[in-house]
């Protein structure tokens, strides 16, 4: 469960260009809820993702992740119990590795990492089994490049 309570936060506070982007959110999130946040340009959405992953420390109010208050925790350790997906999928994802270890990465994220091979057959039918139930034939890309795979649908796109 994810609770937001009280949240504030102010840019560049007591300067000509100070801006209160968020003002007392208030958001209770249980597990498996799906939540769409609608507001027009500069309307605080992307601040309020931003807080709630730590990128940033907010002003007021606090931020429980499974009752774990994560309020003033580093956003590399709150990696550990929350996770995102930028709209930009260039952004946070490795470019340079195959798809299906991007996800494996993803997967690991908040476990104990050791000096292991990475690939695990169970984990390459789970990443298949889970793409083909799109039915559009991505399970048979998952080796690709991240960004070569994006330019191609980048292209495919555009044609
Ligand atoms: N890092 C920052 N530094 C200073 N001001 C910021 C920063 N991020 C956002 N703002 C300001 O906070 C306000 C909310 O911006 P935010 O980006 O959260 O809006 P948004 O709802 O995501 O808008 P959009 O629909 O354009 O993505 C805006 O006035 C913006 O200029
Ligand atoms: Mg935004």
């Amino acid at each position: 469960m994810l609770e937001v309570k009280n949240m504030v936060k102010t840019f560049f506070k007591g300067t000509i260009n100070e801006k209160t982007a968020l003002q007392g959110i208030e958001l209770r999130l249980e597990e498996g809820d799906f939540c769409t946040v609608i507001g027009g340009n500069g309307a605080g959405k992307s601040t309020l993702l931003n807080s709630i992953a730590g990128v940033f420390p907010v002003d007021e109010g606090s931020i429980t992740i499974n009752d774990i208050d994560v309020t003033k925790m580093p956003e590399y350790k709150r990696a550990k119990y929350i996770g995102r997906v930028f709209q930009d999928p260039m952004v946070g994802t490795a470019g340079n590795m195959q798809i299906e270890e991007n996800l494996i990465l993803a997967m690991r994220r908040g476990k104990n990492l050791g000096l292991k091979w990475a690939f695990k057959d169970s984990e390459q039918a789970f990443f298949k089994e889970r793409l083909a139930l799109l039915g559009l034939g991505l399970e048979d890309r998952l080796s690709a490049r991240m960004a070569y795979y994006l330019v191609v649908n980048a292209n495919l796109l555009h044609y």
